[in-house]
């Protein structure tokens, strides 16, 4: 059976040079990283060349990069610490954050008693930033924002630059998960007055299980994980030595081609707006993933014009037809719950359509997207 995947929002397929780095990586560099003798040095030297080359790229200085789990760990490390540790008292983010930000933030005003604000939205998901900048003013409290980059349902890009201007005008913490937009979007750390960022292998093409939090210097975070001194002692763990040579390779190779992947994929997206377009005239596109510009090059969030019997099948019949897509993020796959995101920003009646995310790699081809465009279309008109 034919299958395709437009799914890479939620993980990417791993580049062949990837998985062969991470193979010879786990038959002949099996050293703890902490051990003094030639095995764990060899492991060790490796690491730290890993986060000379993160940092490089990010003009970050090597020492603000903690390799983590993932993105998951990464930005639960960043708020649940800032809290603890700065004496953070207001908490402002929005309510189309990932749930690795959002239902952290919850938790941490139920534990700490910290007071959660939440900025406004336009209709298309874009934080207000005259609210955001009245929530700023509002009072004296010790202050930290956490907005996030690139939505992974609506790919809505946020301007950090401005948000993180009005930060620094306003003496406030400044996180953004960037999990969608490290290794798709360029990077320095020194333009964007952020305190704070995120990062996942897995979602430019490297494995699961790492990523990285940039802690930028002299913020006085102290770790999450006790344990042994891996990470200068800020997270404890022995670490995943081929995993994070992985992440290295995927992140060069992310970085290296950008400008032609990203060209390519933004050429895809563009294609199956046209095609979709054209075959269902009344598709609508959520937030601004519709937006060549304003949106991400990396998704679209469709929504269709089906009734509800249809709506209520339509993602079993494309896993049958082998297309493998998203109703809003892999997270709520397998429970009933709909999107946060789309909740947000749509009318009931809009939310009643089936809407579906189709994100896009450099490995899929405009034929692939053709084939999902005349399955969409003949579900459509049976
Ligand atoms: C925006 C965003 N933040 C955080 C995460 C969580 O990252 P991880 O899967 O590496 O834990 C994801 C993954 O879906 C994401 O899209």
């Amino acid at each position: 059976m034919k299958k395709v995947y437009l799914d890479s929002a939620a993980t990417t397929q791993v580049r062949p040079e990837v998985i062969s780095k991470m193979q010879d990586a786990l038959a002949s560099c099996y050293g703890n990283p902490s051990s003094s003798h030639g095995f764990g040095r060899t492991a060790k030297t490796a690491i730290e060349k890993a986060r000379k080359t993160i940092a490089k790229y990010l003009n970050a200085h090597p020492s603000e990069i903690i390799f983590t789990s993932g993105g998951t760990e990464a930005d639960n490390m960043i708020l649940r610490c800032s809290v603890r540790d700065l004496g953070i008292e207001t908490l402002i983010t929005s309510k189309i954050e990932h749930h690795a930000v959002l239902h952290t933030a919850e938790a941490l005003a139920r534990e700490y008693g910290i007071e959660l604000l939440f900025v406004d939205l336009d209709g298309n998901g874009n934080p207000d930033l005259a609210h955001l900048e009245s929530l700023l003013k509002r009072d004296d409290s010790k202050k930290m924002v956490s907005l996030m980059h690139v939505n992974n349902e609506i790919g809505n890009i946020l301007d950090i630059l401005a948000v993180g201007k009005l930060c620094l005008e306003h003496n406030a913490l400044f996180h953004s998960d960037t999990v969608q937009s490290i290794g798709h979007f360029p990077w320095d750390v020194q333009k964007t007055n952020a305190h704070f960022l995120t990062a996942a292998a897995h979602k430019f093409h490297g494995p699961k299980g790492v990523g990285f939090a940039y802690i930028k210097r002299n913020t006085g975070l102290q770790p999450l994980i006790f344990g042994g001194s891996q990470e200068r002692g800020f997270r404890a763990g022995t670490e995943p030595y081929h995993n994070i040579v992985g992440l290295e390779e995927a992140f060069i190779a992310a970085y290296d081609h950008l400008e032609e992947e990203s060209d390519y994929v933004l050429e895809l997206k563009r294609y199956f707006i046209e095609k979709l377009t054209k075959a269902i005239p009344d598709v609508a596109f959520n937030g601004l993933s519709g937006d060549l510009e304003g949106g991400t090059y990396t998704l679209v969030n469709v929504r269709l014009p089906f009734d509800s019997e249809k709506a209520l099948l339509l993602l079993f019949h494309l896993d049958l037809k082998g297309i493998a897509c998203s109703k809003g993020s892999a997270c709520q796959s397998g429970s009933d719950l709909g999107s946060h995101v789309l909740a947000e920003i749509l009318s009931p009646e809009d939310l009643e359509k089936p809407s579906l995310r189709f994100s896009f790699s450099k490995y899929n081809t405009k034929e692939e997207l053709d084939y999902v465009v005349e399955v969409l279309k003949e579900y459509g008109s049976n």
